[in-house]
């Protein structure tokens, strides 16, 4: 990067900053006013690039309140200095500092015309994930753009766990167990045909309007079948996700599933914790190098009130980081990955449906 140095923005740094924003952009400039109220308030990281008393460029993200989101609100370099690692340098510092603060992900809007902007969000790892419509002052439109910035920091995260993508909408339970085994061992083969076995000694037969998914208790006698030692935690002991389908009949036949798997799970000699699920006990299991599943609700990550199975592969002093096996058609594995949820969001996301169910599946290596 060409020799500049970063440091937090300051009142005495307004006049070039008033510059800048004169010459780097023709709409939307940021106002005087403006300014002044990005300095006075600190839910924001204020950052400029220096060189010999001359600002060579700045960044500046927000904060909102309750949420795990940063906001790139804006970046400029001077005209001159372009293409020098500058505007790389300023955001690779932004999203440092925002991870620091405990935020998980960066977003931004950019105008879908400027392209040496969008070459620098796309080289540094920003997808599009959605589109405003007559968002400039010019009419043109913004497209949204996002990051994910915290990682598993070293030293706290288990040995990675490979990730799988379950190959219909249903299996999500089947391929979290298979995650979580193949996490303890490192031989086994993510197939198809592992996935839909497991998925058929699991469940449920149906669940909300469609398939059933898996029981806690169908995938542990799966692991169980497999040779894993497998304990289950749950704190319901009626018969789960009943209250998600309508007839009577689809209640009744759950009745039966459910009644079936408590028997078999007796007979396997499966253990059964009737207990709360809290960050406090996965953390536990997980430096005791044990895998888990956890059940959580979609609707804080699409609005759709589905369980949904993940497998939790890292905990550090801020998050949980799991696997989820349900990719869209245009995500990958890196999206998909290690997601982290903050300690404090967990709780809210670990529950599913009116009866408030929580459970988790651990595995162990067979003694
Ligand atoms: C966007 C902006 C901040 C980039 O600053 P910069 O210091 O020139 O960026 P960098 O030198 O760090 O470039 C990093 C990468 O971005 C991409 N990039 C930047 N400018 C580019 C251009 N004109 N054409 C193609 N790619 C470009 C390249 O991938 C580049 O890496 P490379 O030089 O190794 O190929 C600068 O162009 C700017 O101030 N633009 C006007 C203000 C603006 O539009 N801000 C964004 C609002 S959303």
């Amino acid at each position: 990067m060409e020799n500049c140095t970063l440091r937090p923005a300051r009142e005495s740094d307004l006049p070039q900053l008033l510059t800048l924003e004169e010459t780097c952009f023709e709409t939307d400039r940021l106002s005087r006013r403006s300014f002044l109220h990005w300095f006075k308030t600190t839910r924001r990281l204020f950052v400029v690039a220096e060189r010999e008393s001359e600002l060579l460029g700045y960044g500046l993200v927000i904060l909102y309140n309750g949420t795990r989101l940063a906001r790139l609100y804006s970046i400029a370099v001077r005209t001159d200095i372009r293409r020098k690692g500058i505007g790389r340098a300023l955001l690779v510092h932004l999203e440092e500092l925002a991870a620091a603060k405990g935020r998980l992900a960066m977003r931004l809007e950019v105008n879908r015309i400027n392209h040496p902007a969008i070459a620098l969000y796309e080289s540094s790892g920003y997808r599009i994930f959605g589109l405003y419509h007559d968002y400039y002052e010019n009419h043109n439109d913004a497209l949204r753009m996002q990051k994910r910035i915290r990682f598993p920091a070293a030293g706290f995260a288990n040995t990675p766990v490979p990730w799988y993508r379950q190959t219909t909408q249903f299996t999500c339970g089947a391929a979290a167990m298979m995650m979580a085994m193949a996490g303890l061992d490192r031989t086994l083969k993510l197939t198809q045909d592992m996935e839909l076995d497991i998925w058929r000694g699991a469940t449920t037969i149906f669940m909300t309007s469609g398939h059933g998914g898996s029981h806690p208790l169908g995938l542990a006698l799966e692991a169980h079948r497999r040779g894993f030692h497998v304990e289950v935690f749950m704190n319901r002991r009626d018969v789960l996700f009943v209250e998600g389908v309508r007839t009577a009949h689809k209640k009744e036949i759950m009745a039966v599933v459910e009644d079936q798997f408590r028997r078999k799970a007796a007979d396997a000699g499966i253990p059964v914790h009737y207990e709360d699920v809290t960050v406090r006990l996965i953390e536990t299991w997980l430096k005791q190098g044990l895998a888990v599943l956890v059940l959580v609700s979609t609707y804080r990550m699409n609005g759709d009130k589905t369980p949904h199975w993940v497998t939790v592969t890292a905990i550090d002093d801020q998050c949980l980081y799991v696997h989820d096996s349900d990719a869209e058609d245009d995500q990958g594995e890196l999206d998909c990955r290690d997601i982290p949820i903050a300690r404090a969001d967990f709780a809210k996301m670990s529950v599913y449906g009116s009866r408030r169910l929580r459970v988790a599946v651990v595995l162990g290596n067979p003694s």
